[in-house]
């Protein structure tokens, strides 16, 4: 490599970490191709799947389970809706998924799902054998092969259970809750987080039509019109709008810097969730890793301390991103303090401020890239942005991150200018159970309505 200054080096750094108003268009251009060639079934990043499901209409009654089986963890929830746009959560119980469930064998980790609707059932002294339906909330890449069934396509944010990829999940739990006597569960709808955020927000915002998840993995779903999705072979709605899932953490028509590219190597699905890799609460701390350790190498970060613990892959977990740019402490000792942690004893003032500016970098690029991203699909609706629309999103960087929502919020405004004014971000937390205990209530209304 050639001789390259302190300061060009860390020049080139900022600099593949900017994403400056002139590569807006053109991101924003590439994805809506990638849209329109999805919805067309030709080759395309983005799988742009058709949900069978519409937004609510906020009449949708009934007492439902929603399970949410998201990337960090599984939710189960008692819901009560109440038909009036209303909705009360009355029993909420959160099981962490070990490692060995998320990477382990497809019986285990359906029975182990089971093992806790069980003990949900026991805490909440809830009798699920009154014969509740269940809203399933599956965050990840299914085609749906209707309401209440879909077969996954590949599994995503580090899940590698074997043998359930291009299988129909809702009947693998099924069998699992079969085998454990739980056969009374009536599985109504399969849905992914980010429909059953959209879904939860319309229940009482009518122009809410995008629904986004900004959290261990990333994604985002729309209203389309029936009319637009030529690939649709079969259809059930009888409106005039489906939900898509875009899945759009796969988009990859973006330019890697040398750290994305090493990062995706080292990942279990490489060359697959390009912009979930940029963007995803799974990914920053890692790639903020990879740089910092890049820099300590060559001596431009922490002088002649011992780094070595910054090789070891996944060290800096993204919440340190969180806690160092949150850092206002005179002389950053709080970053002092978690640096130490790390085994790196001598950090000076000027170490802690260029650490703490990588990671403001790192999640400010993630922040406009999906602020981008949205603006793409906003135009695919409403190209001349004549309408409101609400965004519904979920997701624990949105939510907590410091700054994020603000970097959205200003990167709309530097594409929109005056007109985003329109766009409101509406944080929905715990959409996705919600949504799915909603959509399991439409689904049931609308067959009752089939039967009459
Ligand atoms: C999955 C999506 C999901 C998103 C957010 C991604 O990794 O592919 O299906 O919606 O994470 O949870």
């Amino acid at each position: 490599m050639p001789y390259l200054s302190v300061s060009r080096i860390l020049i080139n750094t900022f600099e593949s970490l900017d994403i400056p108003s002139s590569r807006i268009k053109r991101i924003v251009s590439d994805f809506r191709a990638e849209m329109s060639r999805g919805l067309c079934a030709q080759k395309s990043s983005l799988k742009m799947i058709p949900t069978y499901v519409d937004a609510p209409s906020g009449k949708e009654k009934g007492r439902f389970i929603a399970l949410d089986l998201g990337g960090t963890n599984l939710r189960i929830l008692e819901l009560e809706l109440a038909g009036n746009a209303r909705i009360r959560s009355s029993f909420e119980k959160r099981f962490t998924l070990e490692n060995k469930y998320t990477s382990g064998r497809q019986e285990d980790f359906f029975d182990f799902i089971c093992e806790c609707i069980q003990k949900f059932a026991e805490e909440s002294k809830i009798s699920l054998k009154a014969g509740l339906s269940l809203g399933f909330t599956f965050s990840f890449p299914i085609r749906q092969t209707g309401v209440s069934s879909g077969i996954l396509l590949r599994w995503t944010k580090d899940f590698s259970v074997k043998g359930v990829e291009g299988k129909e999940v809702v009947g693998l739990l099924r069998k699992s809750l079969i085998k454990k006597g739980l056969n009374y569960i009536k599985i109504a709808a399969l849905v992914n987080d980010t429909v059953g955020t959209l879904v939860a927000r319309s229940y009482s915002d009518p122009d809410c039509d995008i629904g986004v998840i900004l959290g261990t993995g990333t994604n985002a779903c729309y209203r389309e019109r029936i009319s637009q999705i030529a690939k649709l072979k079969h259809n059930t709605l009888k409106t005039t709008n489906m939900i898509i899932n875009i899945e759009w953490g796969n988009f990859n028509k973006l330019k890697l810097a040398p750290f994305d590219a090493e990062l995706d190597k080292a990942s279990v699905n490489p060359g697959e969730q390009i912009l979930e890799k940029m963007v995803s609460g799974m990914y920053l701390g890692e790639i903020a890793r990879i740089i910092i350790r890049d820099l300590a190498k060559e001596k431009i970060l922490f002088g002649a301390a011992d780094t070595t613990a910054l090789n070891r892959r996944g060290v800096f977990v993204t919440r340190y991103l969180s806690d160092i740019e949150a850092d206002s402490s005179n002389g950053l000792l709080k970053t002092q303090r978690l640096l130490r942690g790390l085994g790196i004893r001598n950090s000076t003032l000027r170490d802690r401020v260029l650490v703490k500016k990588i990671c403001e970098l790192v999640s400010r690029r993630g922040a406009r890239l999906s602020a981008i991203v949205l603006a793409a699909v906003i135009t695919k609706i409403d190209s001349r942005l004549l309408r409101k629309h609400t965004i519904a999103i979920d997701g624990t960087l949105y939510e907590k991150h410091p700054g994020y929502a603000q970097v959205i919020k200003a990167t709309l405004n530097e594409i929109f200018g005056r007109k985003s004014a329109k766009i409101k971000l509406a944080l929905t937390k715990d959409g996705s159970g919600k949504g799915a205990a909603i959509t399991a209530a439409a689904i049931i209304r609308m067959k009752s309505k089939e039967v009459n």
